[in-house]
């Protein structure tokens, strides 16, 4: 019989269970480091197909490698006529991120390279999934809008497209690129619990597409990527900035959450918040961004006053995300399309020394049970 072990760290706060090169969040000082290059450098400054190369081991590219490397993308945005018929029939009013994490279960059934775990073969899959991943997006609205679907424009960059394939219209320079940087922000963010869904997962040589999948369903969660829509709905219930203080303080009290703040690892504020606002204030010329920013700091200053906790990376993307024209239950679905890069990085890198990940539990249940048959119970 097992001895008792000693009990465990809830939530797994502060487990190392992997060394990466990928990333560094450093909480204490409210910095983000890409492969060794602060995010506060990048963000503005590179373009989402510049971190995916250097997330999947490239290093940033030269002007030669990226517009090499972008039409790679660019060429994959495009999915089998299979999964286009599965987004068709799924319920109308299916949560686009559960559609997401099911139409890449199914994206494995057709991929050319889907029983592979190769290099050359995990590096054709990375470009396929990274690209279709925004693809479904794109084509979910699409479908729901009643309009048809767009296929991507070769002349236009990773973000672009999206919000071109999304809208049917090729967006402004100013919304590429704010877009743009959108995704550079949530490109990756160490050991999240969606990375580590990720890595546990291939760690078992399950495969590329059951990785994405996995992490996709641990994103959706309200504690995770699912906040960024919750943030919009709750700048919707307040309505008017007057009202802020007694919303809050009345979900403070019913012992609610308020989405968009806190953090595991920040105890400072989140550096791509501050972007994020940043983006929001550019965007406030349109009359509805104003008024949700209006919102959006007085909730910031209240919530910092009574707990002494910062908005995260989930809380102005709703804002800066509603501005691009992205309804609130896309939100996710987009952090979903940056974070696919970090999840596809930390998947490869997994597979360079992988050994399976399979950490232990505290058994808590009694021992010596007397057995009795089904019958006589
Ligand atoms: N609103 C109110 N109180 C909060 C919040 C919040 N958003 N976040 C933390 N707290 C409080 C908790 O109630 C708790 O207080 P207590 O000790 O008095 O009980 C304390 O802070 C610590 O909270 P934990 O849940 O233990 O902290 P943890 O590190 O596990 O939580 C989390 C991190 C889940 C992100 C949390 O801050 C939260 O629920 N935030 C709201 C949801 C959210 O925005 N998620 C997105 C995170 S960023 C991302 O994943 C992309």
């Amino acid at each position: 019989m097992e001895k008792k072990r000693k009990p465990p760290v809830r939530g797994l706060e502060g487990i190392v269970a992997a060394d990466t090169r990928l990333c560094y969040v450093d909480g204490q000082n409210g910095k983000l480091y890409y492969c060794g290059y602060d995010i506060d450098e990048l963000a503005g400054r590179v373009c989402f197909e510049e971190i995916v190369h250097l997330l999947w081991g490239g290093g940033l590219p030269d002007l030669d490698t990226l517009d090499d490397w972008r039409p790679q993308l660019v060429a994959e945005m495009r999915l089998p006529a299979q999964v286009l018929d599965l987004l068709r029939m799924a319920p109308p009013g299916a949560n686009p991120m559960v559609l997401l994490r099911t139409a890449v279960s199914a994206l494995g059934l057709w991929d050319p390279d889907g029983g592979r775990n190769s290099l050359p073969a995990n590096e054709r899959k990375a470009r396929r999934i990274l690209a279709q991943v925004a693809t479904i997006v794109a084509a979910i609205y699409r479908l729901r809008q009643g309009e048809p679907i767009i296929t991507a424009d070769k002349s236009l960059g990773f973000a672009a497209n999206f919000l071109y394939m999304f809208h049917g219209k090729v967006p402004s320079k100013q919304d590429q690129a704010v877009f743009d940087t959108l995704l550079v922000l949530h490109a990756d963010h160490g050991l999240a619990a969606s990375t580590f869904a990720a890595r546990a997962t291939v760690s078992t040589l399950a495969g590329m597409h059951s990785a994405i999948a996995a992490a996709l369903a641990s994103l959706k969660g309200p504690l995770h990527g699912g906040a960024n829509t919750r943030v919009m709905e709750m700048l919707e219930d307040i309505g008017d900035a007057k009202r802020v203080k007694a919303y809050v303080d009345g979900m403070l009290s019913s012992g609610q959450r308020i989405m968009g703040f806190g953090h595991r690892v920040y105890k400072t504020e989140d550096p791509r918040s501050r972007h994020l606002r940043r983006f929001s204030q550019k965007l406030s010329k349109r009359a509805r961004t104003k008024a949700l920013l209006e919102i959006s700091s007085q909730i910031e200053r209240h919530v910092l006053e009574k707990k002494g906790i910062f908005p995260n990376v989930d809380f102005y993307s709703a804002t800066v995300q509603e501005a691009l024209g992205i309804p609130k239950e896309y939100f996710t679905c987009t952090f979903a399309i940056a974070r696919t890069a970090g999840w596809i990085g930390h998947v490869l890198e997994q597979f360079t020394d992988n050994r399976l990940i399979r950490p232990t539990s505290n058994y808590t249940g009694g021992f010596g049970k007397k057995f009795v048959p089904v019958a006589k119970r």
